[in-house]
C-alpha cells in the first residue's frame, strides 16, 4: 500500500515546486512598461556592489563606470581649453563618482562641487581631495532631489548617466541644469545613440555567480532578461539575482537618442544645443558611431 501510494506523494511535490518556479521564471522574463521602476540606488549604493563599482571606476584601463585615464585626461584638457576654465571658473559634477574629473579640475584652482549618491564614492573622493591639497566641495546625494546652490559656469553629466533617466527625471534635471547655469554658462553631457540601440540584443541569460560574483559575496543565481521598446528608443537590462535568503531586481534602463530628440529635450527646458562632437573629450560627431556628446547652453532671447 505505501509503496502505491509513494509515487503519487513525489509528483504532487513535483506539480507544485514546478508551478511556483514556473511562475517565478515568468515574473523573471516579464517586459514591464518603460521607466516603470527605477532602481539605480541599488546598483551604485549596494554595499558589495558599491566595491565592485569602485574598482571598476579606478581601473585606469577600462571604460567601465567611469572611462580610462588617459580619456579622462584629454576630456579635462579640451574642456579646459572650450570653456576657458581658470581658478574664476564654478564648476558642478552631477554624478561625479569617485571625482576623477572633480578632482582635475579642482588643479586649475577652479571653485568645485561633485554629487553622488555612492557614499563609497564619495568618501573615496573626500579622502583623495584631502590627500592632494584639493579644495573641493562633495555632497551626498540623490542628484534628483538635491539643489545646489549658487551658478555656475559648467555643469557636467558623463559616462551617458543621462541616458539612465526616465523622461520626467530628464526633464527635471535640464530645467535644474537650466537655472544652475550662470550667464555665458554651458553643459557638457553625453548619450548613446541610435546606433547603440540598433546593436543591443533582446535576449535572456541565466548564469550561477553571474557576473563573477559582481551582485553579492553569496552564492547566487542571476538572471538578465533584455528588453528593447522600439517606439520609445528604450532598453532594459533587467536583473533578477536570487540568493538564499533574499531576492532583488535591478532595472537598468537606457534612453538613445537622435540629435533631434535630444534637441527637443533641450529645448522643452529653455536650453538649446550649442555644439555636437563624438565624446566629451571634443572627438569630431560621427553619425555612425555609437555614442556622441553636446554642450547646451540656455536658449538665446531667453
Ligand atoms: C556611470 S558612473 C559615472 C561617474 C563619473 N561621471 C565618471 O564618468 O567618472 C554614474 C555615477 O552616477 C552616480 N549616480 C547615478 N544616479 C544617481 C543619482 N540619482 N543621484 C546621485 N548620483 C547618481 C553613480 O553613483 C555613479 O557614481
Amino acid at each position: 500500500m505505501i509503496g502505491s501510494l509513494l509515487p503519487t506523494a513525489v509528483t504532487i511535490v513535483g506539480i507544485m515546486n514546478s508551478a511556483s518556479l514556473f511562475s517565478a521564471l515568468e515574473s523573471v522574463i516579464k517586459k514591464p512598461s518603460p521607466f516603470s521602476v527605477y532602481t539605480a540606488k541599488e546598483l551604485w549604493t549596494d554595499e558589495h556592489t558599491s566595491e565592485q563599482m569602485l574598482a571598476y571606476h579606478l581601473n585606469s584601463e577600462i571604460d567601465l563606470s567611469s572611462r580610462r585615464t588617459s580619456f579622462i585626461d584629454d576630456s579635462v584638457h579640451w574642456m579646459t581649453e572650450c570653456f576657458d576654465l581658470s581658478e574664476s571658473s564654478r564648476i558642478i559634477d552631477f554624478g561625479c563618482g569617485p571625482g576623477l574629473y572633480t578632482s582635475r579640475f579642482a588643479r586649475l584652482g577652479a571653485e568645485v562641487f561633485g554629487i553622488d549618491f555612492s557614499s563609497r564614492s564619495i568618501a573615496y573622493a573626500r579622502e583623495f581631495a584631502a590627500q592632494n591639497g584639493l579644495e573641493i566641495s562633495y555632497t551626498e546625494a540623490d542628484y534628483l532631489e538635491y539643489q545646489p546652490e549658487g551658478e555656475f559656469d559648467l555643469i557636467t553629466m558623463i559616462m551617458c548617466d543621462y541616458c539612465a533617466l526616465s523622461p520626467t527625471q530628464r526633464a527635471a534635471m535640464l530645467v535644474k541644469f537650466n537655472e544652475l547655469l550662470l550667464d555665458g554658462g554651458r553643459i557638457v553631457l553625453d548619450v548613446y545613440s541610435l546606433n547603440a540601440f540598433a546593436d543591443k540584443k533582446e535576449e535572456s541569460i541565466y548564469e550561477k555567480n553571474q557576473l563573477n560574483g559582481f551582485w553579492s559575496a553569496e552564492p547566487y543565481y542571476g538572471f538578465v532578461s533584455s528588453f528593447k521598446y522600439d517606439q520609445e528608443m528604450v532598453s532594459l537590462d533587467k536583473y533578477t539575482i536570487i540568493e538564499r535568503n533574499r531576492q532583488r531586481e535591478v532595472f537598468n534602463w537606457l534612453q538613445y537618442f537622435t540629435l533631434e530628440s535630444l534637441e527637443q529635450e533641450a529645448s522643452a527646458a529653455g536650453l538649446e544645443i550649442d555644439e555636437v562632437y563624438g565624446d566629451v573629450a571634443g572627438k569630431q560627431y560621427d553619425s555612425g558611431a555609437m555614442e556622441f556628446a553636446v554642450v547646451m547652453r540656455t536658449a538665446l532671447g531667453k
